[in-house]
């Protein structure tokens, strides 16, 4: 071993045993502190909030909550009626800071020419909820060609066209807030929903990617909030098949939207819905396989097929 080689060990080795044994502990120790001291909420009063697939579900929920939290709601949803219905609902409660767009999030043409609109009639977009998503449920080769297609145009490609429209403003302005919506389903492989992890692993490293990239602006101020819902009650989850169902609750949209907001706010980088849940999808990649499967076999929380 020559003398560089020797050098560039032990930096090695002694950057290893400070990361396990230093730096590791302290943040550890850091994220613990401020769990039981949680920072003050940002406010989003003045805030311009863009939400897709606000006609429906989880995204009628949050506008509802950034309404009623003093932001101006912009909801984009391919459904026209129900999103308009959205809108109307809002209004009669008083907000009237709101406005329904019809935009297919799948398809970039569109989504850039209605972001122009927004721009022109509310502003500039502060924060950003990709929540729009479908979940064909059925085992691999029962889905065609052109259902894989369309669960990854909407679930991942739309982050794309969604981000190229308001990423560069929040960018400029260094200040804005990108919110996801990925899925337990983005965290483990699922039976009867292949396309659908696929897309929620892929919105995952995106957020991941992106996150580590504005990390390295001085002084950064946009963020970035991945959320992995359980099941949720909006009928998207066609047919649970879950065994101890007392333990493992379907969640509701509302406590989800509320879940959201609150990550949001106070800057939180990955959520996992409900949180015990989340610690046991945290665990999961340390447990040898055959664990796994036994937790599988035992624990059912799956999704039958809705083609029968
Ligand atoms: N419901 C669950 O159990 C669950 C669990 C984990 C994650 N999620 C994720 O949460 C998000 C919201 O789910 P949800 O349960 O509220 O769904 P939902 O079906 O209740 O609502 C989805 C809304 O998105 C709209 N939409 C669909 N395709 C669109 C398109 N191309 N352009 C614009 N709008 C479109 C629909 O019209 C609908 O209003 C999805 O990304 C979903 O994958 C849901």
């Amino acid at each position: 071993m020559n003398v560089q080689v020797f050098i560039e060990f032990l930096l090695y080795v002694g950057n290893v045993l400070f990361l396990l044994f230093v730096v590791v502990p302290y943040y550890w120790l850091k994220s613990l502190y401020h769990i039981l001291n949680p920072s003050q909420p940002k406010s989003v009063k003045g805030e311009i909030v863009l939400i897709t697939g606000t006609g429906h579900g989880i995204g009628k929920e949050l506008a509802l909550m950034y309404a009623a939290n003093g932001a101006t709601v912009v909801g984009w949803d391919i459904n026209e009626s129900n999103n308009e219905e959205t809108m109307r609902h809002l209004k009669s409660l008083g907000f009237s800071l709101v406005y329904a767009y019809k935009c297919d999030v799948s398809n970039r043409k569109d989504v850039l020419e209605v972001a122009k609109k927004v721009l022109r009639d509310v502003g500039e977009v502060t924060i950003l909820i990709n929540n729009a998503g479908i979940m064909p449920t059925h085992s691999f080769l029962d889905h065609t060609p052109e259902e894989i297609d369309r669960i990854i145009r909407i679930n991942v490609f739309a982050h794309f066209w969604t981000l190229e429209a308001f990423l560069p403003a929040m960018k400029k302005n260094n200040h804005g807030h990108v919110v996801c919506l990925s899925s337990m389903a983005g965290l483990l492989g699922l039976n009867n929903l292949v396309p659908y992890c696929a897309s929620k692993y892929a919105v995952r490293g995106l957020m991941e990617g992106l996150e580590e990239e504005f990390r390295r602006i001085p002084n950064n101020r946009v963020h970035f909030t991945t959320i992995c819902p359980f099941m949720v009650d909006t009928g998207l989850c066609k047919r649970p098949d879950i065994r101890f169902q007392y333990f493992n609750k379907v969640l509701k949209q509302s406590d989800v939207a509320k879940e959201i907001f609150k990550a949001q706010v106070t800057n939180q980088r990955l959520v996992k819905l409900p949180p015990e849940i989340g610690i046991i999808f945290t665990l999961i990649p340390f447990w040898p396989r055959e664990a796994l499967y036994y937790f599988r076999d035992t624990f059912t929380t799956e999704l039958l097929s809705d083609l029968y």
